[in-house]
């Protein structure tokens, strides 16, 4: 093989093996592993499933319209359940992601999002997320 043609492609598969180390906190899609949930959370898996899958991915893997949820950003300590249940009422503008604005989802009981929390929570501690300060 040509010599000049080489340093170029070992420079490139070289920027491929460092990329997804530099995209990983913005990382769009994320692998989830659901074990056994509690009662309460296999009816929050299903209020989400119905409600958030189509944006944020089955059991919140990251969609095409919405970011993961189960992902260290989304951890207890940076966003407690309280953000999460104004995200749902009142919606939420672009900031983390590049998927655009996140609609109102009014149509969501209060008492569903208990459920919902629930589901969120097992499933992030199921995928080792744990709660840290907020410093993101
Ligand atoms: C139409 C698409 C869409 C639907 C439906 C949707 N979301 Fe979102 N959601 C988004 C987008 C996009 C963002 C990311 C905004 C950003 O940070 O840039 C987001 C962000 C969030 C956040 C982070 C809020 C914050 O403070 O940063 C939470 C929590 C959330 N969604 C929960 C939900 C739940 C729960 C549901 C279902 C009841 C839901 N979403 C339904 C699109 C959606």
């Amino acid at each position: 093989m040509n010599k000049k043609i080489n340093f170029p492609i070992i420079l490139l598969s070289g920027l491929f093996l460092l990329s997804p180390t530099y995209a990983d906190h913005k990382k769009s899609h994320v692998d989830v592993e659901v074990g056994n949930l509690s009662s309460t959370a296999s009816k929050g898996q299903l209020v989400f499933n119905t409600n958030c899958a189509s944006c944020h991915g089955i059991n919140a893997a990251g969609g095409i319209g919405g970011p993961p949820l189960i992902h260290n950003i989304y951890n207890p300590g940076h966003h407690a359940n309280a953000s999460f249940i104004r995200a749902v009422r009142n919606g939420v503008k672009q900031h983390h992601w590049q998927f655009g604005d996140m609609p109102p989802q009014k149509h969501v009981a209060f008492g569903d999002m208990v459920f919902l929390m629930k589901f969120i929570r097992e499933v992030q501690q199921q995928n080792g997320i744990k709660a840290m300060d907020h410093q993101m």
